[in-house]
């Protein structure tokens, strides 16, 4: 075996014979790119917007089963900085070969395209205001350990509607689980959305619910904030002690993440012991181990 030196950092140290050597080494994993064991095999995780629980579940998912994470946490230090665009990116990772791409970005990301043309599952990690369907999963989830029958269970959904990815996904999911939905708040945050129920007073919602879920105020999807979401939007829409006395005692309290404290929920909510947020971010690692190996495996 030739001593290569210590750090590659150019080639002036390289011999000929180890250029070759390598070349050959090169061929022979290329032959066996597909290995039988999860050795070698690699995940990678594409975050073009910010993230905490989605990133890092999937990255001890793909610990859990035994893929290498390659994280690319898009902005400084990548070459979006030299102005290569998303699409570029996510194709040129996709050449690297690894066994799954996980994709957060924004809703002009011809996602569905690059996922035609790339022969790589891609997992949607948050695409916008698309969709969330790994969060929806998890929130139904945490829902069916609850409950473990879904069917006619009721979910509120409060708060900024018409911008989540995460309403949006349910929308698809929970009539496939016979879950009925309803939404509250006002209306500029509300969507014109078939089949589910509109609440316009929070009490009259908490008093029909079986699941709550609060929703994080976009404010980064808001030019106005103050007033759409300041006092009036807390006092009417917010989750706090005193309103979820009317909330069923064997239901359940959710929020997706991150929390905008004393908007949409009060931080005493967290106490409460029908609230299940943090085990919504516990569920999101196995959900989320759950998936990959069903598309590796
Ligand atoms: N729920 C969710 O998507 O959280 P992150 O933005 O932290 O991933």
């Amino acid at each position: 075996m030739p001593t290569y030196p210590k750090s590659l950092l150019d080639l002036q140290f390289y011999s000929s014979q180890q250029i070759r050597d390598l070349f050959l080494k090169a061929t022979q994993l290329k032959r066996t790119s597909a290995p039988t064991s999860s050795l070698g095999k690699t995940i990678a995780l594409l975050f073009f917007e910010p993230s905490t629980r989605t990133r890092m579940s999937f990255e001890s998912a793909a610990y859990r089963c035994g893929l290498g994470p390659m994280i690319f946490d898009g902005g400084p230090n990548t070459s979006l900085e030299k102005g290569e665009t998303v699409e570029d990116s996510i194709l040129n990772v996709a050449a690297m070969k690894p066994q799954i791409i996980v994709v957060r970005c924004k809703d002009e990301v011809q996602l569905n395209k690059l996922a035609a043309e790339i022969d790589i599952p891609i997992i949607n990690a948050g695409w916008g205001v698309k969709g969330h369907p790994t969060q929806a999963l998890l929130d139904a989830y945490t829902m069916f350990e609850a409950f473990t029958n879904l069917e006619s269970k009721k979910l509120l959904i409060v708060g900024d509607i018409r911008h989540s990815r995460v309403a949006a996904s349910h929308f698809e999911l929970m009539p496939k689980l016979s879950v009925e939905v309803g939404i509250c708040g006002p209306d500029h945050f509300l969507p014109e959305q078939a089949g589910v129920k509109v609440f316009k007073n929070l009490q009259l919602g908490l008093q029909w619910a079986d699941a709550v879920m609060a929703l994080r105020v976009q404010f980064e999807r808001h030019a106005d904030v103050q007033n759409l979401a300041g006092l009036e939007y807390k006092k009417k829409f917010g989750l706090n002690s005193k309103c979820l006395e009317a909330f069923r005692s064997d239901g359940i309290i959710m929020h997706p993440g991150p929390i905008n404290h004393g908007i949409e929920l009060e931080t005493e909510v967290l106490s409460d012991p029908r609230c299940k947020i943090m085990q919504q971010v516990t569920n999101g690692v196995f959900i989320r181990e759950a998936i990959l190996r069903e598309y590796y495996e």
